[in-house]
Order: structure tokens, then C-alpha cells, then sequence
């Protein structure tokens, strides 16, 4: 086991610092520990300390037997052929107390020091600052209290921090390992998960999707960037709210394409779950039923509300709609973009 974790050990300390998922920049993180990712909130160092806790309980234990065990096959072995075993040990009191005892009060610690950690994770605080995180196939989307919506979640340092989980269609799980926190988002119910004294440890970092969605489970990522200051946080909420106040509808679209759209399509032509994005606008599209559509601005306009009614040949019907999520005049600088990208390949 000892050697196990040492190999496990080296080989956390071997990855390379900044780790790439699907089609996520790298994330700029802060150094993390030997065996675990920084600790960005102080609910990391609860759950570390724990995790040490029992780890080291663990070595303890597991060189106390191993030992003990090593020595009692020495010592009581069978020395001389047709040597009979010395009688059973009937009992001894002060030893059966003893090793009921300690590990009782061990457990009871592990309880104590989890269940707290747990409380603090689900309690809401006064204060908190409230973000929605919804889930779908494959992405995350952060809406903030403003009307801000985004495909990285943003935070203020050292404020407390509490999350409402959706999802709109499997169950999907926001795990963000630097601060040790993972809640389910489950179709139907809102989960809460709170940091109680905000994030510690300005930087980025990733959520990751922890819960098997299908198939493009392990690229459901998401950039977390946790800001250095409530000003700088507030300034990017401000921009994130309005994205058409210093960008033409075009850039508005491009934004929107490559944070709402990107996990499943491209625009550079290739394949992915969805088809590409740079052949739609004024392009004959081939759908799945071998009739063809014309890609104007009422067929965008359709698969980004009703993605099933028009289902493009090769593909299977997995987009999620985006009613509700994507205004009217989101979806217009999304069609104002497509064009301009079918234009210029022209
Ligand atoms: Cu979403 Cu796995």
C-alpha cells in the first residue's frame, strides 16, 4: 500500500502544472500541493485536513499490524516437527478496552471533523452572493443576479459564495477540485452548495463535471476565475450584463457561438458532436430525413429554439433547446455572425 501511495505521490507531482480539457485554454492555476490542487477556499483546508487526518491514521494502523503481524509469525512459529500449538488465549480485559476504545474515539473524530465540513457546505449564509449554475449536455452556464450570464464562473475573493444547482436535462455534477466542493445538479430541484468565507486564493481554476452524462462527459469543463478584487469582479459583471455596449451584434455572436456553442461545435469546418457552424449560412444543408434546407435566418433561428425539428444528416439529436436561455437579440447576433463566417469563407 506504502509503495502504491508513493508511486501515486510522484506521479501527481510528475503531471504538468496546467492540464488541458477538451477545447478549454489552459487553466493559469496556482501551485498546488503534493498531493492535492491549491487550496483556493477555506473549505479546502477543512477537507484536507481531514483527508490527512485519516490518512495518516491509516499508515499508522497499517505499519502497526503489518509489524506486529511480521513479528508474531517470527516468534510463534512452528520450530520443531510435530510441535502443538501453545492453548488459546482465552481473554484480557484491559486489552479489549483498549482496542474498542481507540479506535472508537478515532471514528468519532473522522465523524465530527466530516459532518462539520459538511454542514458548512450546505448552510446557506447570510449575504452570500447568489449564482445559478445550470447543467446541460455539455456545459455549464453561470447566471448572476444582474441578468450576466456566462460560460466561466466568476468570483470576488473572500466573499461568501453560495451556488444553486439545475440541470436541464441528466444529472450532471459541478465539481471544482481547488475548493473542494462537488454538488449534484439534478433535473426537477435546486441543490445548494455554499462557501462560507468565499474563495480564498485569487486565480483559475477548473470545474469539471463529475457525474457520467454521456458521451462528452469528460469535456464538460469550465473555467472558474476568481478575481483579485470586488472591483475587478464587478467590472467584468457590468461588461458580462451588457455584452452589446461595447461590441457590434457580429462580436456579440462570436462570443456567444464560442462560450454557449463551442463545447459542440466548431467553426473551422471539422466534425464534432454538432455540425459545423461556418457551413450553415447560405449553405443547402442536408438534414436526416434526405430533404435539404436552405440555412437562412429563420432555420438558425429554429435549431437554436427547437434543435430537433430540423436534425442534420450524420448527427444524432442531442442538442439541448436554447429557449429561454439565448434572447431574441443574442440569437440575431448569433445569426449575424454565422453570416459573416460564410460570407468570408466565399
Ligand atoms: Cu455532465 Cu458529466
Amino acid at each position: 500500500m506504502i509503495s502504491t501511495l508513493l508511486i501515486f505521490g510522484l506521479l501527481a507531482q510528475a503531471t504538468p502544472a496546467v492540464p488541458v480539457y477538451g477545447d478549454l485554454p489552459p487553466v493559469a492555476s496556482q501551485p498546488g500541493t503534493t498531493w492535492m490542487p491549491p487550496q483556493a477556499s477555506a473549505e479546502a483546508v477543512n477537507v484536507d485536513n481531514t483527508f490527512y487526518f485519516i490518512y495518516w491514521v491509516s499508515v499508522i494502523f497499517f505499519i502497526l499490524i503489518v509489524a506486529l503481524m511480521i513479528y508474531f509469525v517470527l516468534r510463534y512459529r512452528q520450530r520443531r516437527a510435530g510441535e502443538l500449538a501453545a492453548g488459546a488465549a482465552t481473554h484480557h480485559t484491559t486489552l479489549e478496552l483498549t482496542w474498542s476504545a481507540v479506535p472508537l474515539i478515532l471514528v468519532v473524530i473522522m465523524f465530527v471533523m466530516g459532518f462539520r465540513g459538511f454542514m458548512d457546505m450546505v448552510t446557506p449564509v447570510r449575504d452570500a452572493l447568489q449564482i445559478r449554475v445550470q447543467g446541460q449536455k455539455w456545459n455549464w452556464i453561470f447566471m448572476y443576479p444582474n441578468g450576466a450570464v456566462s460560460a466561466e464562473l466568476h468570483l470576488p475573493p473572500k466573499v461568501p459564495v453560495q451556488l444553486t444547482l439545475e440541470s436541464a436535462d441528466v444529472i450532471h455534477s459541478l465539481w471544482i477540485p481547488a475548493f473542494r466542493i462537488k454538488r449534484d445538479a439534478v433535473p426537477g430541484r435546486y441543490n445548494k452548495m455554499v462557501l462560507k468565507d468565499g474563495v480564498v486564493l485569487p486565480g483559475e481554476y477548473l470545474a469539471l463535471c463529475a457525474e457520467y452524462c454521456g458521451t462528452q462527459h469528460s469535456n464538460m469543463a469550465a473555467r472558474v476565475v476568481v478575481h483579485e478584487s470586488f472591483d475587478s469582479y464587478q467590472r467584468w459583471l457590468a461588461d458580462a450584463a451588457d455584452l452589446f455596449k461595447t461590441r457590434t451584434p457580429a462580436e456579440v455572436g462570436a462570443f456567444l457561438v464560442k462560450t454557449r456553442c463551442g463545447g459542440c461545435h466548431t467553426v473551422t469546418g471539422a466534425k464534432h458532436i454538432g455540425p459545423p457552424l461556418n457551413e450553415v449560412y447560405d449553405h443547402d444543408v442536408p438534414l436526416a430525413t434526405g430533404e435539404k434546407v436552405r440555412g437562412d435566418d429563420n432555420y438558425i433561428r429554429e435549431s437554436i429554439i427547437e434543435p430537433r425539428a430540423k436534425v442534420v444528416a450524420g448527427y444524432d439529436p442531442v442538442m439541448p433547446t436554447f429557449k429561454g436561455q439565448l434572447k431574441d437579440r443574442d440569437i440575431a447576433a448569433i445569426i449575424d455572425y454565422l453570416k459573416e463566417l460564410s460570407e468570408k469563407k466565399q
